[in-house]
């Protein structure tokens, strides 16, 4: 918690940057507890920054319902990317509907019907991204850095919140009334589609409830990842 208002100013600093140097600029909002504050920070803050989700088709009810509670919180929508529905459907057709459990290559390859292509539709026209990914989220974000040069997208990417701890989170959302995804009260530090993700016992890795039958390197849905590689091309900032 120390230095927390430093690392709160350092974040506010770079969203307004972001807003007023990169427009047209979009946030990727997974309606997490991480993408909750940086929700708070532009709506409140006015900012020029678009907010989506990827609606994968397979999200958990409670995070469905954060859209409708951002709306009611802040009047503000969010924009939803749903999957291409021919894709969905010759991948449950061939593989079955819940195939992403058989492999890997099985389960990236739901992941970029249901997330990537979405994503890249998101961002497509825009100069910048954000995204709440943190440092100590996981052994696969250590690296991160507050501005990266996304090559893959061909725009600036940006993690305000890479620095923070989830002590950092928790204690912006509960000073500042921030709403919060109920799943995160059952055991769900870490939360992604529904039959990917399940409640973790305490001490576990925060992580340890996403894709909890793979390996820990393994546990990157693709959208932070291009070829099989981080996209962490070059730190700006
Ligand atoms: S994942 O890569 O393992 O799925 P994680 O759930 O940790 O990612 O979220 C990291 C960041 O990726 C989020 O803060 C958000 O910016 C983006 N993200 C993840 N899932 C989504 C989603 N469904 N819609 C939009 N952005 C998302
Ligand atoms: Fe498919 Fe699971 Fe990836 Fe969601 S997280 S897109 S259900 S493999």
């Amino acid at each position: 918690m120390s230095d927390f208002s430093a690392r709160l100013a350092q974040t506010q600093a770079i969203l307004e940057r972001i807003s007023s140097e990169f427009a047209p600029a979009v946030f990727a909002s997974s309606l997490a507890a991480e993408d909750m504050v940086l929700t708070d920070l532009i709506l409140k803050g006015k900012l020029n920054i678009g907010i989506f989700s990827l609606e994968t088709g397979r999200l958990h009810a409670e995070t469905l319902g954060m859209i409708a509670k951002v709306k009611e919180t802040y009047g503000a929508d969010i924009v939803l990317f749903k999957p291409d529905a021919a894709a969905v459907e010759n991948y449950v057709s061939t593989n079955g509907l819940n195939a992403f459990y058989d492999s890997v290559d099985m389960r990236k390859e739901c992941c970029r019907i249901r997330k990537v292509e979405p994503l890249n539709r998101a961002l497509s026209g825009n100069k910048a991204w954000v995204t709440g990914q943190r440092k100590a989220q996981s052994a696969t974000r250590t690296e991160l850095a507050y501005q990266e040069d996304d090559t893959a997208h061909a725009m600036q990417k940006f993690n305000p919140l890479a620095d923070w701890s989830e002590e950092d989170v928790w204690h912006y959302i509960r000073t500042n009334n921030v709403p919060y995804n109920p799943l995160h009260d059952k055991g769900y530090p870490s939360i992604g589609c529904e039959p990917c993700t399940r409640a973790i016992q305490p001490g576990e890795d925060v992580r340890a409830g996403r894709w909890w039958w793979e390996n820990p390197e393994s546990k990157e849905c693709g959208l932070h990842v291009v070829d099989g590689k981080l996209v962490r091309i070059k730190q700006v900032v």
